[in-house]
């Protein structure tokens, strides 16, 4: 007998394959649908699957545009990916261990998905749903699009009706913004977003992003366990050890030191605790091959960094694969697993409070 989750996705294919060509305009907001913001030779490709960056075009120093963004050509072949390439996930981004927690007092189950643990929301998060397109404006001063979902009570096991909202603007020349908003509606309910796009600044599929170099405005992280779960609760200093970015360096310099998952892999899947408050600069990227940089401010406490350890001959876009370290992705957040931390930050969202999350992406080259 088929799952629900093997219907809803039969019923997905049949939509994606009937409407995945659909042109954007409002009549279609309920369709799975491809939409391009675009401001001179800076453009950035949309989808609402997912509230998803499928792709982001700049040129280099020498004019030469290139897509630096991880992902596959249609909607359609997202369906089948495991690797996260592009998508907001959540209601509760990143992992919760064993997939439980307890709030007020009443425990909660989601669905596991990462063995034993629930990762980006269980098997059909905010990643793989549906969004409605609130606002669409392709060109102009500040080409804009808004992806509205309501996360229904019980969705993936957890409690109460969300309203959330994903805005991509671009605003200055080369200049991304994303504001996430998420309000519970009616019961008490943990809220936690990310934007999970994997970076090549070289262009998606030229190699590896090794040499790229790295700043990451943080002297803490919250250590992580062989599940990559914050199980001890500690946060410790990078000084001194291959986790440290303060300070300019190749992604490439040290990553052969950092061992995670008990061994399985080698690369960042590290969780960095970002200095200061509010909105702020987090990290900076350039690729010295092609001089593309990128700037990444954000108002979030913690800042993921994830060196694609686990790509592994992944299909990417133009029958290009993509191998181990072909992207890193930099995913703003609250703290891993808070829901079973007391000690951070909390997720929790009481009916009528808002979560908000700001990103802001400066690119040049
Ligand atoms: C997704 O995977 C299923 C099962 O392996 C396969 O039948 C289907 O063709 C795939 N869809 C796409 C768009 O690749
Ligand atoms: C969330 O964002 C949307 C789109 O920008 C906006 O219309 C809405 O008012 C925001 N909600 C809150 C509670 O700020
Ligand atoms: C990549 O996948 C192949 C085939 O499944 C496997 O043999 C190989 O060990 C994998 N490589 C890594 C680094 O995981």
């Amino acid at each position: 007998m088929a799952t629900r989750r093997e219907l809803s996705l039969a019923l997905l294919c049949v939509c994606l394959a009937a409407c995945a060509l659909a042109p954007g305009p409002a009549d279609a907001s309920k369709m799975v649908g491809v939409y391009e913001l675009r401001k001179g030779d800076f453009s950035v490709r949309l989808t609402n699957w997912g509230a998803r960056v499928m792709s982001v075009v700049l040129p280099d120093r020498k004019g030469n545009l290139a897509d630096v963004v991880l992902g596959r050509d249609t909607v359609a072949e997202y369906v089948n990916d495991t690797s996260y390439f592009g998508p907001i996930t959540g209601r509760i981004a990143q992992r919760v261990a064993r997939g439980r927690f307890v709030l007020d007092g009443k425990v909660y189950h989601m669905h596991r998905n990462d063995g034993r643990n629930t990762i980006h929301g269980g098997d059909r998060g905010f990643s793989r749903s549906i969004w409605t397109v609130k606002e669409y404006v392709a060109g102009g001063e500040s080409p804009h699009m808004t992806f509205y979902y309501r996360s229904f009570d019980g969705e993936q096991g957890l409690p109460g009706n969300v309203d959330a909202y994903v805005t991509y603007r671009v605003s200055g020349a080369y200049t991304l913004g994303v504001h996430m908003n998420a309000t519970a509606l009616d019961r008490a309910t943990p809220v936690g977003l990310l934007l999970h796009v994997y970076w090549n600044l070289g262009g998606e599929g030229s190699g590896d992003v090794l040499g790229h170099t790295l700043r990451i405005r943080a002297s803490r992280h919250a250590v992580l366990d062989d599940e990559l779960l914050p199980s001890s609760g500690r946060v410790e200093p990078v000084a001194g050890t291959p986790l440290d970015f303060r300070a300019p360096a190749a992604i490439g310099s040290r990553i052969r030191r950092v061992v995670v998952m008990g061994g399985r892999a080698v690369g960042y899947d590290t969780n960095y605790v970002v200095d200061g408050e509010g909105m702020r600069p987090v990290a900076q990227a350039r690729d010295p091959a092609s001089g593309r940089a990128l700037e990444l401010w954000a108002n979030q406490p913690t800042l993921q960094l994830y060196t694609g350890n686990s790509l592994n001959r992944t299909a990417g876009k133009g029958g290009r694969v993509y191998d181990r370290y072909a992207g890193f992705c930099l995913e703003t957040m609250g703290y891993v697993d808070a829901v079973n931390h007391p000690e951070f930050p909390s997720l929790t969202l009481r009916p009528g409070q808002v979560y908000r999350h700001d990103m802001l992406y400066k690119f040049s080259f």
